[in-house]
């Protein structure tokens, strides 16, 4: 059967009122609408609530809309490891793999790999998504403490971004620096190529202009080597 479908990923919020595998569809028929496009790549059910439509019956509705070509591959976003398990083992019931769960991963925020979301990710061969890959900025290393620089939005006023935190992270925003330097790179594309060396991981970082998007995509097609991959790990143990 061939399921080909437009590139586009988008998600589905399981809001309350969505209590039927009917509403799936229509939830996702608006969504195609919205996008113009007969299918998408991937489609993510946004948050692991439930509410009177049970998991099981979430993922029956998504299987049924792969099978019939709406949907090229079901994912999931913010599942823990055991919530990740019963979707995959419901729609492996329905034939259809869980292709990705996609939660926040960066080198600030390493809970993942300590929660058993990606030892099971790995196991059941699901990617994993890396939302916040840039710790919404931080990694970037443009934000310090002796910058006039401020984040905009409702960073202003997160603790991650107080005087006391950038100077914190000072050790982390200058191996990034180092390590770009010896590859003629930005820091955010070696905070980037760190989670691609994970293995299972794929970060899908925000980008407020078209220079940012550029940079983002230049994350790809080189590696850090073992030697750097360390040092970043090591500086960062503590967020995990
Ligand atoms: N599934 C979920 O529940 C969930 C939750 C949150 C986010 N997400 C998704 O995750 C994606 C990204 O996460 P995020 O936006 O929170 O954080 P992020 O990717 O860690 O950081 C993005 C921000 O960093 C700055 N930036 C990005 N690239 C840069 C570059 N090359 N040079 C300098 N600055 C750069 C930009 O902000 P400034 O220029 O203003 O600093 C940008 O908005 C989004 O697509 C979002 O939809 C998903």
């Amino acid at each position: 059967m061939n399921y080909s479908c437009n590139k586009a990923a988008t998600k589905y919020f399981p809001l309350p009122w969505r209590f039927s595998q009917q509403s799936v569809a229509d939830a996702l028929s608006a969504s195609l609408d919205r996008l113009q496009v007969a299918s998408v790549a991937l489609y993510q059910v946004h948050w692991p609530l439930s509410f009177l439509l049970s998991q099981q019956d979430l993922m029956q509705a998504l299987a049924a809309e792969v099978k019939r070509g709406r949907i090229g591959a079901v994912g999931v976003s913010n599942y823990s490891a055991s919530q990740m398990r019963q979707a995959h083992g419901y729609l492996a019931e329905q034939g259809v793999p869980l292709a990705v769960n996609q939660v926040q991963y960066s080198l600030l925020n390493r809970k993942i790999e300590t929660s058993g979301v990606m030892a099971t990710a790995r196991e059941l061969g699901v990617t994993i998504l890396a939302y916040s890959p840039l710790a919404q900025g931080l990694l970037t290393g443009k934000y310090t403490p002796d910058s006039d620089l401020k984040p905009a939005g409702a960073r202003r006023i997160s603790p991650s971004f107080s005087q006391e935190n950038l100077t914190k992270l000072k050790p982390i925003i200058q191996a990034l620096k180092e390590i770009g330097q010896e590859h003629g790179r930005t820091s955010a594309q070696v905070a980037l190529n760190w989670l691609v060396a994970q293995g299972n991981v794929l970060p899908i970082p925000g980008a407020k202009n078209a220079r940012q998007a550029a940079q983002n995509a230049g994350s790809l097609g080189w590696q850090l080597t073992i030697d750097e991959l360390d040092q970043l790990d090591r500086l960062t143990q503590d967020y995990r």
